[in-house]
């Protein structure tokens, strides 16, 4: 290659022919004599003349190059570059800094999508046997996302004789044959991963079956195993070591011959409780938390948290009824349950395995949730317990049965009596949460009178929080009627109002046989409710202003919509039929006004003293699909029992600055609109 000169330019051809700098790079090379080095700069010194009327170019030896950069040309915009960047860094960071510290936190999974609830025998039949398995869950994945329903709780599928349908488990690392096999767990959880779903699943640390491992060494007086259970001093013919009931009915001690001591169950007598005072048991609890958490299970549910712990001096616990004779003592609406029921150390052990959980939260994305199930009834401060403290973490929510309620007294005020009982005792800060049926009550279509269905779900959607959906209940799904030759809950036998079978029954796919639930022989379970022709997803889909279609519209917009996410929650009215409220967030420009008709007679509402109302309001969506896109004055808004009104409006006139009383909001945030984001306000 031949290097020329060009117009004044002068290449490596040149630099390379200059004697001095090839003297000098030999001397370096060689490590030739100091002296002759010195000989070497003296013949550059003389050069210099020579390169100061070079230009500079690539490759060029630093001596030359230290002779260009001094020159105040390329000094001077060299340290304005210099200072330029790093004001721009300094700046960068100075933003990076106010967006993270303004910025509200995410909301995880379990707050945007509500909690979905699979009972697992009546889900979806794989193999014909006539109940629901885990390979029936993964064919209907698709339901879930068309629901737009992130989060699925799973009831138990443990290794069980089922005697209360898995509730009573014989192996915590197992799956039962009847439902598949851990290969079948393990293909459904990577399947969900795939799709975006989680999957919650349910969790008893207060007992275990009568055939688990630990209950027969137990009983053998295994010396490890000896005080895992509840043991007493009892024989067949004495009476039972306290008057102590089961929440099933009847005595809660059950003498066992083979160790001759009574052992304590809460539930059924083949549900020993375990003794969670034993730091070996909790030993167990915890490794088992593990198993699944390492698994890659996103969440539990605790079952029947407030029966974990029981008092050890096992005093009779006192009854309703101080005059009733103690062998009438047989249900638990008897007694106080002083002694059986959230005792001191429960929260600690509820704590210890949340710790256990947040081990595996820490990936991003990764949150391992957590719900508590215990029904307090009056005691509403005994359940917000399980939110923990600001600086113990506990449940992410306990499950917040008070709606269970509203068939009682139907009707907007008690709608939002209910509601409020919640919103007001929760601590601050906290989620709320929702549910109106699960496997153990009877569902609310059925209670409180199909027409409420479609309000039910529209309030459910719209309240802050995370609602819970027990499967069906997007189609409007009614309890069977059960005959007693048809009954499977060992809690009906005792009373068979009790029984909660009805609302267990096949979930409604289709018009086809066994409603789609399996279609490989006729048995089911538990039999289908006979208006699956009509009540089922296949159907509902196709119908736009169906149950299913108003589930989807909700959630969807309960998911995109920001006031829904994160916004205020204010009462507006209450009264023998409506229950009104709205939902708001600063800076957004929409807002909506929610009215929900929950009495037996039609009803005008008028709003007009609320002046951060506008004066029109036009119907975004109501149950009764003819309503869609109507205007109301807000001084008469026309309802039917049963018909909830979704009013989407704009301005920028909040309601709970002047209002403080009666609005609510859990995770606070600003909008701007202008940039569209949140920041902390
Ligand atoms: C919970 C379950 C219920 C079960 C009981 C005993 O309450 O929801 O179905 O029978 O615990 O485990
Ligand atoms: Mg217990």
């Amino acid at each position: 290659m031949s290097l020329k000169e060009e117009s004044g330019r002068v290449e490596l051809k040149n630099c390379i022919r200059n004697p001095g700098f090839d003297d000098a790079d030999a001397a370096e090379n060689t490590g030739s004599d100091p002296g002759e080095r010195q000989e070497s700069a003296t013949v550059k010194l003389d050069t210099d003349e020579e390169y100061n009327q070079l230009q500079p170019y690539a490759g060029m030896p630093k001596e030359v190059l230290l002779l260009y950069s001094t020159r105040a040309r390329y000094r001077v915009p060299r340290e304005i570059l210099f200072w330029l960047t790093v004001c721009c860094m300094l700046a960068l960071l100075a933003v990076t800094i106010t967006v993270i510290a303004l910025s509200p936190r995410c909301l995880s999974w379990w707050q945007v999508s509500p909690v979905y609830q699979v009972y697992l025998r009546s889900f979806k039949d794989s193999d014909g046997d006539g109940v629901g398995d885990l390979r029936g869950i993964k064919e209907k994945l698709d339901h879930f996302l068309e629901l737009h329903i992130k989060s699925v709780w799973i009831s138990p599928f443990y290794r069980s004789p089922m005697k209360d349908f898995g509730y009573d488990v014989e192996d915590f690392q197992d799956v039962d044959p009847l439902f598949g096999s851990m290969k079948d767990l393990d293909d459904l959880l990577a399947e969900m991963h795939n799709k975006g779903l989680k999957l919650i699943m349910d969790f008893i640390p207060n007992h275990t079956s009568d055939r688990h491992r630990w209950f027969n060494l137990s009983r053998n007086r295994d010396p490890l195993y000896e005080d895992y259970y509840i043991w007493a001093d009892c024989n067949v013919t004495s009476p039972k070591p306290n008057n102590w009931v089961s929440v099933f009915g009847n005595s809660s001690w059950t003498y066992d011959d083979f160790r001759g001591q009574c052992y304590l169950h809460q539930f059924l007598k083949e549900q020993p409780d375990l003794n969670l005072r034993n730091p070996r048991v909790r030993q167990e609890i915890i490794d088992i938390i593990h198993f699944w958490l390492a698994k890659g299970v996103d969440g539990f549910r605790m079952d029947a948290v407030k029966h974990i712990l029981e008092a050890s001096h096992l005093r009779d616990e006192p009854q309703v009824d101080p005059n009733k004779p103690p062998e009438l003592i047989t249900t638990e609406w008897d007694l106080y349950h002083d002694y059986t029921t959230s005792q001191v150390g429960l929260h600690d052990l509820l704590r210890e395995f949340r710790a256990e959980m947040d081990v595996y939260s820490r990936e991003p994305g990764n949150y391992r949730f957590m719900a508590t199930e215990s029904y307090d009834y009056q005691e509403v401060d005994k359940t917000m317990m399980y939110y923990g403290t600001p600086l113990l973490k506990e449940s992410d929510f306990p499950f917040n049965f008070y709606l269970l309620d509203l068939p009682q007294n139907i009707s907007g005020w008690w709608a939002k009596h209910l509601v409020d009982l919640w919103m007001t005792n929760m601590p601050r800060g906290k989620w709320p949460n929702w549910v109106v049926g699960n496997h153990d009550r009877s569902r609310i279509s059925s209670s409180a009178g199909k027409i409420y269905i479609r309000a039910i779900n529209m309030m459910l959607l719209t309240l802050p929080g995370t609602p819970t959906t027990y499967y069906g209940e997007e189609i409007g799904m009614e309890n069977i009627n059960i005959t007693k030759s048809q009954m499977q809950d060992p809690a009906g036998k005792y009373n068979m109002s009790a029984s909660r079978d009805p609302e267990r029954s096949p979930m409604q796919w289709n018009g086809d046989m066994n409603a789609g639930f399996n279609n490989k022989t006729n048995i089911t379970w538990l039999p289908v409710h006979p208006d699956y022709q009509t009540v089922n997803v296949e159907a509902q889909m196709k119908d736009e202003g169906s149950v299913l279609s108003q589930y989807r519209s909700l959630n969807r917009l309960r998911q995109s919509e920001l006031p829904f996410q994160r916004g205020w929650f204010c009462y507006i009215l209450a009264d023998t039929n409506v229950f009104s409220y709205l939902r708001e967030l600063d800076g957004h420009k929409r807002a909506y006004l929610m009215v929900i008709n929950f009495g037996k007679q039609s009803a005008t509402t008028d709003l007009s003293s609320i002046q951060e109302l506008p004066a029109d309001l036009k119907v975004l969506m109501s149950t009764n699909p003819v309503n869609d896109g109507k205007l109301f004055q807000k001084s008469r808004i026309l309802t039917e029992p049963g018909e909830g009104l979704m009013m989407q409006y704009s301005t920028y006139t909040r309601f709970h600055p002047n209002h403080p009383a009666e609005c609510f909001v859990s995770e606070k945030a600003c909008y701007m609109e202008t940039i569209d984001i949140l920041y902390k306000c």
